[in-house]
């Protein structure tokens, strides 16, 4: 997997770092950014569905600080469901592509038992603007622009303990794009950035914190929490994937037991299109939170800040210095 670099100089982001997207550079002033996701319907709507995985596909290359201009459909669908439903599945996400300025240039269906849908993205950078997962510094400020929780609430209306209404919320989250929040970080300038997803706020954390060498300091009542959410992790209704987290990431994740329990669950939710986990130098964090909210993000939220990572090494047999410390 870590082969690529040794082998191609032009592979300027590959595998190595859990990034978002892969990038590529044509020329000394031209890079392109490429990323695929797609996944199974989270809500019964096919129209939303459709924008949903369009606006998450997107959103690892707004995450890279990058433009995206072509799309490709990804589409897995049963020959037994109605062509109708994949006509406004694609529908949802064309139009959510239209939205991003982006062109949507073909694509790819092949007959499966449960429908699934993404896109596959093509993106535009600068090779010296990149923003990667992997340059977090010391004396950062981290900013988070998109409420977590859609996990738990889509898992929620799954079975059946909250009505559609209670999910509106979740909704309009997951299908707004990060455009706006990328463009507002790539104008202030910042060190690093990921999008929040599958693996929840705590898991891209310590992914974005290992890969740049620093700790983060997160504290945990700073972030943004959708309605509902924590009120239903503390009834037990939770995503497969948030146990999953909490289990895999435990090793690089020092969560305090001052944090209640159902918030904490929470932390570790997965989230489908979640926000940028940005990181700024403290002395811009002002001014990206106020450009953010300019540019029409919602409730951008300074959650955290970034560390040199514990300088001593881990006791024969202990534990490394956590990547990430919540409290
Ligand atoms: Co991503
Ligand atoms: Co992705
Ligand atoms: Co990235």
């Amino acid at each position: 997997m870590a082969r690529s670099h040794g082998y191609d100089p032009n592979v300027l982001v590959g595998f190595e770092t859990s990034d978002d997207a892969g990038v590529y550079r044509l020329s000394s002033d031209l890079a392109i950014v490429q990323t695929v996701d797609f996944f199974t319907p989270i809500v019964d709507d096919p129209y939303v569905f459709g924008q949903i995985a369009a606006a998450n596909a997107l959103s690892d290359v707004y995450a890279m600080g990058a433009r995206p201009v072509t799309a490709m459909n990804v589409v897995c669908f049963p020959c037994s469901a109605g062509m109708d439903m994949l006509a406004e599945i694609i529908e949802g996400g064309a139009d959510k592509v239209r939205e991003a300025g982006v062109a949507l240039i073909g694509g790819h269906t092949v007959t499966d038992n449960e429908p699934k849908y993404g896109l596959s993205v093509t993106g535009l950078v600068h090779p010296a603007r990149i923003i990667t997962n992997s340059s977090s510094k010391p004396g950062d400020v981290l900013i988070l622009t998109k409420p977590l929780g859609t996990g738990i609430l889509t898992t929620a209306f799954k079975f059946d303990k909250i009505g559609e209404e209670d999910l509106a919320g979740a909704v309009r989250i997951m299908r707004t794009l990060n455009k706006a929040a990328s463009e507002a970080m790539q104008a202030v300038g910042v060190n690093a950035c990921t999008d929040i997803t599958g693996f929840g706020l705590i898991g891209h954390s310590c992914e974005m914190a290992r890969a740049s060498g620093v700790q983060f300091l997160i504290e945990a009542h700073n972030v943004p929490v959708l309605p509902m959410a924590s009120e239903l992790a503390g009834r037990d209704i939770l995503p497969g994937g948030a146990r999953e987290n909490m289990l895999y990431f435990q090793e690089w994740a020092d969560v305090s037991s001052g944090v209640p329990t159902a918030l904490r669950a929470v932390l570790f939710d997965p989230q489908t299109s979640g926000g940028l986990l940005i990181s700024v130098p403290a002395a811009k964090a002002e001014l990206l939170v106020s450009s953010l909210r300019q540019a029409g993000v919602e409730d951008p939220r300074i959650i955290g800040e970034v560390v040199e990572i514990e300088g001593a090494p881990a006791p024969r047999g202990g534990r490394a210095a956590p990547a990430v410390r919540v409290f």
